[in-house]
């Protein structure tokens, strides 16, 4: 199987992602290694912070980037991970974002320091004012904005909302902790979870490409269709602005229906 990541900090030097060149490099290389064969270059934009000006840097080196990428067979996209303030409605007015490859897809995050219910209003507009805008928001990591359990419900009203949700392959392979890594294979287990990706900001460490080893690891767990759904068909679906499948609810075995486990 070969992988596609809709979301990673490999245009370097933009924000604190890959910081050199050198490193951008070595991460192509990890991805080659790990089996992908396309990405999306997600730098941060920060709402209020950052300008058109930024905007057209970033793009300029998703470019660079992308000739590089040429080398090890890789395709780069561009896109961003808009950060979801109170200044948002003003750089959506503005343009200050880049939706991925130009599509109807705009990856979106929150504060993860913040308890989610702590400003869940200001959430909800947030990405309302998107979607009237004709984007469709990919919720980036949602299974990182919830301290203890996830809240299901509202990962639902936002998946009958047309919104999409993404879980980090790192919070998957267990590297931000038990609560992170039970809450994104809860998403799973209730078909709620649209796409994984690497969220690669190093090359050594956590957060570096790291596809394959995903799908190795939920290999052991799911079918083959729901992990190439997730790692390969839905991310290929969304480079090219095409409507996504939607994952089944995993049936609970008879073991862990008379053992709960
Ligand atoms: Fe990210």
């Amino acid at each position: 199987m070969h992988y596609i990541d809709i979301h990673g900090h490999y245009a370097w030097d933009v924000d604190d992602g890959i910081e050199t060149k050198a490193d951008a490099i070595n991460a192509l290389e990890k991805a080659k290694q790990q089996n992908m064969t396309a990405i999306v270059a997600t730098p941060h934009v920060i709402p209020g912070r950052q300008d058109e000006k930024h905007i057209v840097l970033l793009k300029e080196r998703i470019n660079e980037l992308k000739t590089i990428a040429h080398e090890f067979n890789i395709a780069v996209y561009a896109g961003c991970e808009l950060f979801l303030n109170e200044e948002t409605i003003e750089a959506l007015e503005d343009h200050i974002f880049i939706s991925i490859n130009e599509t109807k897809y705009l990856l979106c995050e929150f504060d993860v320091r913040k308890e989610l219910s702590d400003d869940e209003m200001e959430v909800e507009d947030r990405l309302y004012e998107i979607a009237i805008r004709g984007y469709v928001p990919i919720i980036a990591h949602a299974e990182r904005y919830f301290k203890g359990q996830i809240d299901i419900e509202r990962i639902a009203d936002w998946i009958e909302s047309g919104y999409l949700i993404q879980v980090n392959a790192t919070s998957l392979l267990g590297l931000h902790g038990k609560t992170c890594q039970n809450n994104a294979y809860t998403l799973i287990d209730n078909g709620m979870v649209h796409i994984i990706a690497s969220d690669t900001h190093r090359v050594q460490g956590h957060r570096v490409p790291n596809l394959k080893d995903v799908a190795h690891e939920l290999s052991k767990k799911y079918d083959y269709e729901t992990v190439k759904t997730l790692l390969c068909d839905n991310p290929q679906y969304i480079i090219h602005g095409q409507d996504v499948v939607h994952i089944e609810k995993q049936k609970k075995s008879l073991f862990k229906k008379m053992f709960g486990r």
